[in-house]
C-alpha cells in the first residue's frame, strides 16, 4: 500500500460492522472486550458529532477509525479517568462549546501499522480541531509496554515514559503518537481497565 491508495474520510452508517471487527483486531485479550465500540455506540457518535469521526480505507478495506469528542477546559485539566472524560460508550461529555478535540481512540489494523496510516488520521483530526476553531487536541495515551517493563524494573509509570521520550525504549502506542507531534502532560494511574497498561495512561496534548 502507497499513501496515495488510501483515503480518509468520516465514518458512515455502512461502516459499522467493519469497525466493530477492526477494533477486535486492534484491542486483543487481555484488553477488555466490553470496552470496545458496538455498532450502536458508533450510531450514537455519528449522531452527535458527525465531524469527529473517521476511517481509512485502502483499495475498498476498512484499515483504520478514529473516535472523537469535544470537551470543556474544566474537564480537560482535570485529568480524570475515562469514564468521567469522555462519558462513557455514548460519549456522554460531547460538549459543541468546549476547547478540546479528545482522540478517544484511534485503531490501526495490525497489517497496516507502520506506513503513516495512523498519521494521516491524526491529520484529520488536527485540521477538523482547526477548522472548529478548538484551542488544543488532547489524548491520554495507552502504555502497551508498561507492565512487562514494569515486571522486570519495578520502576513507576513515569520512569517508562521518560525513557520512551528519551528514546531508550520503544512503546508500540506512546511511540508513534510522539511522532505525530504530541506532548507529555502528564501520568493518570487510574485511566482505565486496561492490564498490559497496568490501567495508566500518559496524557498528551498539541496546542493549537
Ligand atoms: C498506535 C497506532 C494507532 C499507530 O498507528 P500507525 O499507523 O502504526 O502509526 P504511524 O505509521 O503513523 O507511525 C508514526 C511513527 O511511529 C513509528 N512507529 C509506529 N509503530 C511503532 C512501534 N511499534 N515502535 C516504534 N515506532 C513505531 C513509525 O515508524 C512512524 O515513525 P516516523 O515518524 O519516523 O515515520 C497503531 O499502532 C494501533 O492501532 N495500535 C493499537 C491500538 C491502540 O493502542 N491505539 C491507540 C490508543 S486508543
Amino acid at each position: 500500500m502507497t499513501l496515495a491508495q488510501l483515503t480518509i474520510r468520516n465514518l458512515e452508517l455502512q461502516d459499522l460492522d467493519e469497525v466493530v471487527e477492526l477494533q477486535a483486531s486492534c484491542f486483543p485479550p487481555p484488553f477488555p472486550a466490553e470496552l470496545l465500540w458496538q455498532s450502536a455506540h458508533l450510531a450514537r457518535h455519528l449522531e452527535i458529532f458527525p465531524a469527529g469521526q473517521w476511517v481509512a480505507v485502502e483499495s475498498s478495506r476498512l484499515i483504520a477509525s478514529s473516535t472523537t469528542l469535544i470537551i470543556g477546559d474544566d474537564l480537560w485539566h482535570a485529568h480524570a479517568d475515562w469514564e468521567t472524560t469522555v462519558g462513557g460508550h455514548e460519549l456522554s461529555r460531547h460538549d459543541p462549546s468546549g476547547t478540546t478535540l479528545y482522540g478517544v481512540d484511534i485503531s490501526v489494523h495490525p497489517k497496516h501499522r507502520g506506513q503513516g496510516v495512523g498519521r494521516a488520521l491524526f491529520e484529520a483530526r488536527i485540521q477538523t480541531a482547526r477548522g472548529l476553531g478548538l484551542t488544543r487536541f488532547g489524548t491520554a495515551c495507552r502504555l502497551p509496554g508498561l507492565a512487562d517493563w514494569h515486571q522486570r524494573t519495578g520502576a513507576p509509570a513515569s520512569q517508562y515514559v521518560e525513557e520512551v521520550l528519551r528514546g531508550g525504549l520503544a512503546d508500540s502506542t506512546l511511540t508513534p503518537l510522539l511522532r505525530w507531534g504530541l506532548k507529555p502532560v502528564g501520568i493518570l494511574d487510574r485511566y482505565m481497565e486496561d492490564e498490559e497498561s497496568r490501567n495508566s495512561a500518559c496524557l498528551l496534548e498539541l496546542v493549537l
